[in-house]
């Protein structure tokens, strides 16, 4: 089954001209996606339809099979995870637990199964040990952690994680993507938006391109950053990792365990 089915959509906002002009694009179920383009191409409007959050003036979102226009924000947002950019607009409660049990709590489950999802996820994201710490006092890459922890409690299907690395340090970093790896392990679709070639190359199996509101670019990371008319139309730089293994003179590498082989059947 298909997890996304976006089937010619438009959309501008009040008083603007429009932003997607005739978007298509299935995602599988259990696919890990990255979405990349200049900024102001269209990418977060994009994924904000997912979820419900923006409806296209034009065309269909069909999420899971369902067409997305039966289903209200809420009911969307339990099928579809998002992650903004700026955790601290997602923080409401005084401690970390009742923070990732907020969504739970609402969705009607027992006090038993809330602290089980609650604790498993705290697990997850290295988070047990705040579990009673105010989630404002936390740093930068923990509040981060927090808010993936307060998605994936819901257990979504599909996590679109809109720039979740931008600002973060290295560690923080990893952090991130060790918990996005785990939850794309157990068949999560995910729709990453990044600037970040090299998370790009390393994560996903697929990458879409987009440029003024349309696909300009879809395939492995390998074609899409061997595609240098591409890369250029899009202002995108492909990963140190691809230059590198030019550089080597061996077949262009995407991912370092790949170019590590390389270079070791080389010697
Ligand atoms: N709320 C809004 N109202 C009007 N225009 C907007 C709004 N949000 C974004 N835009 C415009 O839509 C275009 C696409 O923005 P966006 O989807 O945020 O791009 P990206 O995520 O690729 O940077 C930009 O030109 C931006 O200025
Ligand atoms: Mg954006």
């Amino acid at each position: 089954m298909k997890a996304i089915e976006i089937d010619d959509i438009h959309f501008a906002y009040p008083e603007s001209d429009e932003i997607l002009n005739g978007v298509s694009l299935d995602v599988k179920k259990g696919e890990f996606v990255s979405l990349v383009g200049q900024n102001g191409s269209g990418k977060t409007t994009l994924a904000k339809h997912f979820n419900g959050l923006l409806r296209p003036n034009k065309g269909k979102v069909i999420i899971l099979g369902e067409d997305s226009k039966n289903f209200s924000i809420a009911e969307l947002s339990r099928k579809v995870g998002h992650l903004f950019q700026n955790p601290e607009n997602q923080i409401f409660e005084e401690t970390v637990f009742s923070e990732v049990a907020f969504g739970p709590k609402n969705l009607g489950l027992s006090e038993v199964e809330i602290k089980e999802r609650v604790d498993r996820v705290l697990k997850i994201t290295r988070l047990s040990k705040y579990r009673d710490t105010h989630p404002l006092s936390l740093s930068g890459g923990e509040k981060q952690r927090l808010a993936l922890a307060s998605v994936s409690v819901m257990e979504p299907q599909i996590l679109v994680l809109d720039e979740p690395t931008t600002g973060l340090d290295l560690l923080s970093i990893q952090g991130i993507l060790d918990i996005v790896k785990e939850l794309h392990n157990r068949n999560v679709t995910v729709f990453l938006i990044t600037h970040d070639m090299g998370l790009v190359s390393e994560l996903s199996e697929r990458v879409v391109v987009m440029e003024r509101g349309q696909i300009i670019g879809d395939g492995t990371p390998r074609e899409i950053f061997a595609n240098d008319e591409l890369l250029t139309r899009a202002s995108l730089e492909p990963p140190q990792i691809m230059k590198f293994s030019k550089m080597l003179g061996l077949n262009p590498e995407v991912k370092v365990d790949a170019l590590y082989k390389r270079i070791v059947e080389a010697l």
